[in-house]
C-alpha cells in the first residue's frame, strides 16, 4: 500500500497529502490549476462542476460516472480515479463528445458546456438504455445556447460508438481504486465491524454514504461533524439479491444501480427514480443516505413505507430490523440510534401487488418534491380490497401513511364511489404546512388528487 493519499486525474498522480479533507474537489481542482471545471450553483444543482469518476462494481464492470465535484469532499477521493474536461481531447483532435457539442452549436458563452461534454462523455461508455437520452443531460443547466442544440449533440452521439476507443481501453484495464493512506478525519473501513468500530472510538464521527447530502453542507463550508466514516468501500453495503420472497438491497447501494438492476421489480421504485434529482446525484446518492437524512421530501421513503420495507440495521449491540412503519419517528428523528448502521433494506415481494408512486414539484425534473406519494394494493378473489398502503411525503413531519383511510377501504371494492370516498378522507387525513414551495390547502388537495390518478389505472 502506498502511504501518502493520492487522487488519480486524466492519468496524472497527485498528491493528496496536506489537503483540507472536507474541501469539495471543486474547488481543489481550482488549486490544480484545472480550471475546466465550472461552480454554478455549488449545490448539486446545474451540472456545471460534472466529471467522471471511474468506478469498479464488485462484479468486475467498470465504468465512467458522471457525477458533481461541488458535492465530493476531498477525503473521500483517497486512491480513486477521474477525469476533467482537460484530459478529453488529444491535441487537435476533440473527442467524440466535445466534436458533437460544435457540430451542432450546442454552445454559447461556453459556462456550462465542460459539464455538459462530461456528461455526454460518460454516456457514450454506458450500456443503460437511456445513456444518451435526455435523463443523461437533466442535471446539467444552460442559460444561453437553449437545449435544442444540445439534444441534438446528444442524438450525434448516439449514432456513432466509442468502443474501442483510448477511454474504453482504459475502462477495460481498470481495475479498482488504488490503496492509499486517508485523508485525516475521513476513514474508509472496508467492512461493517470495522465501520462499527471506528464509530465506537470517535463518536461524533458521521457515516457518509454518496455525500448528496452532507456535500451540500460541506461545500458552503458547513462544518456537520468531527470526522466521517465513508461507507463506500463496504462490499456488504453493495449487495443486491433479488429472491423470490424478497428484495434485498444494500444501504450503500446507489440509486442508478437500482434504476438498472431492480428495473421491473417494483414499479413503484421504477416510476419515482427516474424524479429523483438527476443522473449526477443518482450515480453517488443511496438508500441508506435516503434513509438516514429522514427528509420529510425523501423521495424513496413512501415508496418503502408503501411495499411494506423493513430496515436492517447493526450496532454495537448486534443487528437488529425494524419495520419502516415504526421506523419515522419525528421530523428527521428516526428508530436508528446515532451508533447504528443502516446495512440494508428488505422489500418483501407480494403476488399480485399493485403498486404506484407519483411526485409532483415545481420543476418536472431535478427538483424537490411538493407531494409524493407511493400505493401498494391487493385484492381479494372476489375483486375487495384484502390489502392497501397510502403513503405520502410532503405532508407532515415525516414521511407518513393515511392509516386511517387505508382502514377505510379494506373490504370494500375499488370503484368509483370507494375512490371518492378516500379521496374526500385524504384530503383532511393530514396537517401539511404552508413554506416556499406550496400551501398546505395545495398539499392536501394533492394527496386526494394522487391517489384519484393512481386509482383511475386499477378502476376500468
Ligand atoms: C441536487 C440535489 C437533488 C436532490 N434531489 C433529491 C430528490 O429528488 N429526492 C430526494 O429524496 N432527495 C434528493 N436529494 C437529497 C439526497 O440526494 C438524498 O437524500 C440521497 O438519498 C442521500 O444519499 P447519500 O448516500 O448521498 O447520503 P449522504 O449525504 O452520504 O448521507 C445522508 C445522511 O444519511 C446518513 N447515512 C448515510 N448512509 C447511512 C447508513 N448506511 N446508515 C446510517 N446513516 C447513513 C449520513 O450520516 C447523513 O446523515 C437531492 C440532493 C441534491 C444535492
Ligand atoms: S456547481 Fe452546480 S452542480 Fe456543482
Ligand atoms: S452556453 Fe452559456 S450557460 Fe450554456
Amino acid at each position: 500500500m502506498s502511504d501518502a493519499p493520492f487522487l488519480t486525474i486524466n492519468g496524472r498522480r497527485f498528491d493528496l497529502t496536506g489537503v483540507d479533507p472536507q474541501l469539495s474537489l471543486l474547488r481543489w481542482l481550482k488549486t490544480q490549476r484545472l480550471h475546466g471545471t465550472k461552480e454554478g450553483c455549488a449545490d448539486g444543482d446545474c451540472g456545471a462542476c460534472t466529471v467522471a469518476l471511474l468506478h469498479r462494481d464488485q462484479d468486475g464492470t467498470s465504468s465512467y460516472q458522471a457525477v458533481n465535484s461541488c458535492l465530493l469532499p476531498m477525503g473521500m477521493l483517497a486512491g480513486r480515479s477521474l477525469l476533467t474536461v482537460e484530459g478529453l481531447a488529444k491535441g487537435d483532435q476533440l473527442h467524440p463528445a466535445q466534436q458533437a457539442m460544435v457540430d451542432c452549436a450546442g454552445s454559447q458563452c461556453g459556462y456550462c458546456t465542460p459539464g455538459f461534454v462530461m456528461s455526454l462523455f460518460a454516456g457514450c461508455y454506458s450500456d443503460a438504455a437511456d445513456a444518451l437520452a435526455d435523463s443523461a443531460i437533466a442535471g446539467n443547466l444552460c442559460r444561453c445556447t437553449g437545449y435544442a442544440p444540445i439534444r441534438r449533440a446528444a442524438q450525434q452521439l448516439r449514432r456513432q460508438s466509442c468502443a474501442g476507443d483510448a477511454f474504453a481501453q482504459r475502462l477495460a484495464v481498470y481495475s479498482g481504486d488504488g490503496e492509499c493512506a486517508d485523508l485525516p478525519g475521513f476513514h474508509r473501513p472496508r467492512s461493517v465491524d470495522e465501520a462499527l468500530a471506528r464509530k465506537q472510538a470517535e463518536p461524533e464521527a458521521c457515516w457518509i454514504a454518496g455525500a448528496t447530502d452532507l456535500g451540500v453542507d460541506l461545500s458552503h463550508g458547513r462544518k456537520r461533524a468531527g470526522g466521517y466514516i465513508c461507507l463506500d468501500r463496504i462490499a456488504k453495503l453493495q449487495q443486491l439479491s433479488i429472491e423470490p420472497q424478497r428484495v434485498l438491497i444494500g444501504a450503500g447501494v446507489s440509486l442508478s444501480r437500482l434504476e438498472r438492476e431492480l428495473a421491473g421489480v417494483f414499479p413503484a421504485l421504477d416510476q419515482m427514480l427516474p424524479w429523483f434529482a438527476a443522473r449526477q446525484v443518482r450515480n453517488q446518492a443511496t438508500l441508506g443516505g435516503n434513509l438516514g437524512s429522514a427528509s420529510p421530501i425523501g423521495d424513496l421513503l413512501p415508496v418503502l413505507l408503501a411495499l411494506d420495507a423493513s430496515v436492517h440495521l447493526r450496532g454495537p449491540e448486534g443487528a437488529r430490523e425494524v419495520a419502516i412503519s415504526r421506523y419515522f419517528l419525528d421530523y428527521r428523528w428516526t428508530a436508528r440510534a446515532a451508533d447504528e448502521l443502516i446495512v440494508a433494506v428488505e422489500l418483501p415481494r407480494r403476488e399480485g401487488l399493485i403498486n404506484a408512486s407519483l411526485k409532483v414539484a415545481k420543476r418536472q425534473t431535478d427538483d424537490i418534491s411538493i407531494v409524493a406519494a407511493a400505493f401498494a394494493l391487493a385484492l381479494a378473489a372476489d375483486g375487495s380490497i384484502a390489502h392497501v398502503r397510502l403513503a405520502y411525503g410532503g405532508v407532515a413531519a415525516t414521511p407518513q401513511r393515511a392509516l386511517a383511510v387505508e382502514s377505510l377501504l379494506i373490504g370494500r371494492h375499488l370503484d368509483i364511489d370507494s375512490v371518492e370516498v378516500a379521496a374526500a378522507a385524504l384530503h383532511s387525513a393530514f396537517a401539511p404546512i404552508d413554506d416556499h414551495r406550496a400551501s398546505a390547502a395545495y398539499r392536501s388537495g394533492l394527496a386526494a388528487d394522487l391517489f384519484r390518478q393512481f386509482a383511475a389505472t386499477v378502476v376500468p
